[in-house]
């Protein structure tokens, strides 16, 4: 059966237990020795099967890094069809996560046990896919068409327990599963139990079910923004009504390859292995053992440091939190504590757990309270001269070997470190606004930072649950360097003709979470204005670039906070209207720089701003401030909004072709701003050469 899949006798049950770490995916070599397992079952005198895991889980689903593949026998759907006609009954001893294929081959068994810490689900969806093993089939007929909407539209797992009062599971264990799974093998040959199968199941739509199934495919379109496969897994549902399971069946496997062939779902497979690629550091000792970090100083009680509080008190390390007065940190804390009533008033926690979170953070306005924290985030105003001064502050306080942390956006670490003892020890630590919610978590190696401190704050991200992405020293980092030349390119295409409106509806349809007009009315129009009073002409760049967003805040239109910006706010709902008194201004703005406007296809404008991103990570890449592409994707997917099913800027040129991506940035410089369309020249090169983004490194 070979070495990943293991067959053996237990009196009269046999019992197949499959070991392929990490997470006993559905490899060839583990469907082939299931496969073989089963047959060697079907022949000798066992009367049932338990099928079982070893290592950490239950199968977590095919085997994602063989998609795309040439497929090798016997496939997922051949060890299925073994597994539901087979003589003898089944029963599957679920651990840890069942998850897609993993699941589905548990559904096929004719009965399920579970221990109560398992979690069973149908994620597929997450990589553009839908479960292609039957899972659109079985799970109706088990769960209802409700649950089963949830289940593989979500893809969110489920618990053990929520799963038997979905008829998903049948039985529970608090430990030892295989021995219990063997007892209730041999209860059901006792009892004569049938050999129970999904598929045989009949199963309807009721009128409530056709409404949901509308509704749902409504509710998708918004949440989902453009994604296809939730729409094809609800045609799938339907199928499943529609006809025998045979044809509903056929149906999931066209679905299915339909999904995989779709670039939708290789930019998903691709942001899967990014996720986990981020958290690794290239040249990082492997046997760095990060520092165990329980105690977090947060400095500024304000708009971040209110919110990087909430990620620690809530990972449920003690915080102190500290402002410059006693009623600066009681504001915040207030606000900390608004944020949890919401909490709680939504359901999402109880009153008893925003208790005990906020039970972990205490307040002060004495940094001498930070003597004996294992780490400080600073996040006080964004000012080099204020920084310098809290980090010389925490020098002379710290005990030896805490970790100085900032939350900086722009300023460098190094100069913020050169002001201390210990620059090893200082590092910044990008948050995304808002803290608490936004995933991403940007970890700034300074040109001291030790490799223990950084693999010190990449382990906490990780706790505080974050995705962290590590980033070399440079001005804005990997997100926001980035990001000014897609702001750029946004205000440029207004200027040259566009509308806000166009520009943020072109920009939303593509997939981003918001247009870039419309981000910059959230985040407030005059944060970029106070940043650019700081620098020179040369440093602001083409003034085409800014005057608009100028003339807004010298108009008092702040973006959303002053009722109004690119765009005017509902007061009530704040919904976004487009106001004309915006474009008097752009053309106002046209007129005293000689800019003729044009007619805007929306395509230019997605090109335009994905490129202007894409270009300026390939820089970034070239330079070692990212450690790799798909780094970069990470930062955009999890930090800026950009779709995860277009795989991130970088993923974005390497799907278009970066052949095709260097013709139009070339076109760009003839056509605009030349300085603005410089081509990376990682980028050409690798045109040159036919490599790929995925396989460059630093030169
Ligand atoms: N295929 C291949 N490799 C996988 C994998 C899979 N299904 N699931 C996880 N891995 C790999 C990861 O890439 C990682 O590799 P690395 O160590 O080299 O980086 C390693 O296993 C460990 O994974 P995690 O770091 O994610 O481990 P966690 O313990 O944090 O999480 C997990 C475990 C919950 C199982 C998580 O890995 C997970 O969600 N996996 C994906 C599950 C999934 O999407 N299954 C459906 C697959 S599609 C399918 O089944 C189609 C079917 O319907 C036909
Ligand atoms: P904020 O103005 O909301 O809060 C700053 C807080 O720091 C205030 O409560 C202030 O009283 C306090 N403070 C100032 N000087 C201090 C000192 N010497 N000692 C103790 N407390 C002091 O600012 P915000 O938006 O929270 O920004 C903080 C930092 O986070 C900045 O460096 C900013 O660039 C960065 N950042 C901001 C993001 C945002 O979207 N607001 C996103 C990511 C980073």
């Amino acid at each position: 059966m070979g070495a990943a899949v293991k067959y053996e006798r237990r009196g009269q049950i046999g019992v197949i237990s499959v070991n392929n770490p990490p997470v006993n995916a559905l490899s060839h070599a583990v469907r082939s020795g299931i496969v073989d397992a089963l047959a060697t079952a079907a022949t000798d005198d066992s009367l049932a099967v338990v099928l079982c895991c070893e290592g950490r889980t239950f199968i977590a689903g095919a085997d994602i890094t063989e998609f795309g593949k040439p497929p090798q026998a016997p496939s997922l759907p051949d060890l299925l069809v073994a597994l539901d006609s087979h003589p003898k009954l089944t029963v599957a001893a679920i651990h840890g996560t069942a998850l897609g294929g993993g699941f589905e081959v548990a559904l096929t068994c004719n009965y399920r046990i579970a221990l109560t810490s398992a979690k069973v689900g149908l994620p597929e969806v997450k990589l553009g896919l839908l479960p292609g093993a039957g899972g659109t089939q079985r799970t109706p007929r088990l769960a209802g068409l409700p649950a089963a909407v949830d289940l593989i539209t979500s893809g969110n797992p489920v618990s053990a327990e929520r799963a038997m009062a979905l008829k998903l599971i049948d039985q529970l264990a608090d430990e030892n599963l295989v021995e219990r799974a063997i007892d209730y093998g041999n209860q059901l040959i006792e009892e004569n139990a049938p050999q129970r199968q999904a598929s045989a199941l009949t199963f309807s739509l009721t009128v409530e079910d056709t409404d949901l199934i509308e509704k749902s495919r409504a509710q998708l379109v918004k949440r989902t923004r453009g994604e296809r496969a939730p729409q094809r897994i609800l045609d799938c549902l339907l199928a499943a009504a529609e006809g025998s399971f045979e044809s509903g069946l056929k149906r999931e496997r066209e679905e299915f390859m339909a999904c995989l062939a779709d670039p939708q779902s290789a930019a998903l497979r691709h942001m899967f292995f990014a996720e986990r690629a981020a958290a690794k550091i290239d040249h990082l000792a492997k046997d760095i053992k990060p520092l165990d970090i329980r105690s977090v100083g947060i400095i500024g009680a304000g708009t971040m440091g209110g919110g990087i509080a909430m990620c620690f008190a809530q990972a449920g390390m003690a915080v102190t939190l500290v402002d410059m007065t006693d009623d600066a940190v009681n504001i915040g804390l207030e606000k900390i504590a608004k944020n949890y009533a919401i909490s709680v008033k939504k359901g999402r926690l109880s009153t008893a757990q925003t208790d005990a979170i906020m039970a972990n953070i205490t307040t002060s306005s004495d940094f001498n309270d930070l003597g004996e924290v294992d780490m400080v985030i600073e996040a006080v105003f964004e000012n080099l001269a204020v920084k310098k001064e809290v980090f010389a502050t925490l020098d002379s306080i710290c005990k030896p070997g805490a970790i100085l942390a900032s939350n900086t956006s722009y300023q460098s670490i190094d100069d913020i470190a050169a002001v201390t003892t210990r620059p090893e020890s200082v590092l910044g630590m990008h948050f995304f606004s808002p803290a608490n919610v936004m995933k991403l978590l940007e970890v700034v190696k300074g040109a001291q930072s030790s490799d223990l401190v950084i693999a010190t704050a990449m382990a906490v991200g990780k706790k505080i649950g974050k995705v962290s992405v590590l980033s070399g020293m440079c001005y804005g980092f990997i997100g926001n360097r980035m990001l000014r030349h897609y702001g750029r390119e946004a205000a440029l295409c207004l200027m040259e003709g566009s509308t806000p409106a166009q520009i943020d509806s072109a920009m939303e349809s593509w997939g981003m979470a918001m247009g870039p007009l419309a981000v910059s009315d959230l985040a407030g129009l005059d944060i970029g204005y106070k940043a650019r009073e700081q620098l020179t002409a040369e440093q602001k760049g083409a003034p085409a670039s800014y005057i608009v967003a100028d003339r807004l805040v010298e108009a008092g239109r702040l973006g959303q906070k002053s009722g109004a910006g690119y765009y005017r706010y509902d007061p009530e709902t704040r919904q976004r209207q487009e106001d004309p008194a915006v474009m008097t201004i752009v053309t106002e703005a046209r007129r005293e720089l000689g800019i003729t406007p044009r007619h805007f296809e929306d395509e230019e404008i997605v090109n335009r701003l994905t490129l202007a991103l894409a270009n300026e990570g390939a820089k970034l890449l070239q330079e070692g401030i990212a450690q790799r592409a798909s780094d970069i994707d990470v930062v955009y997917c999890y930090g800026y909004g950009f779709p995860r099913f277009r795989g991130g800027p970088m993923h974005t040129i390497e799907a278009m072709g970066l052949d095709k991506a260097v013709t139009l940035l070339n076109e760009f410089h003839d056509q605009l701003n030349p300085e603005h369309w410089q081509a990376a020249p990682l980028l050409t090169k690798l045109v040159a050469n036919g490599g790929q983004l995925a396989d460059s490194h630093r030169d």
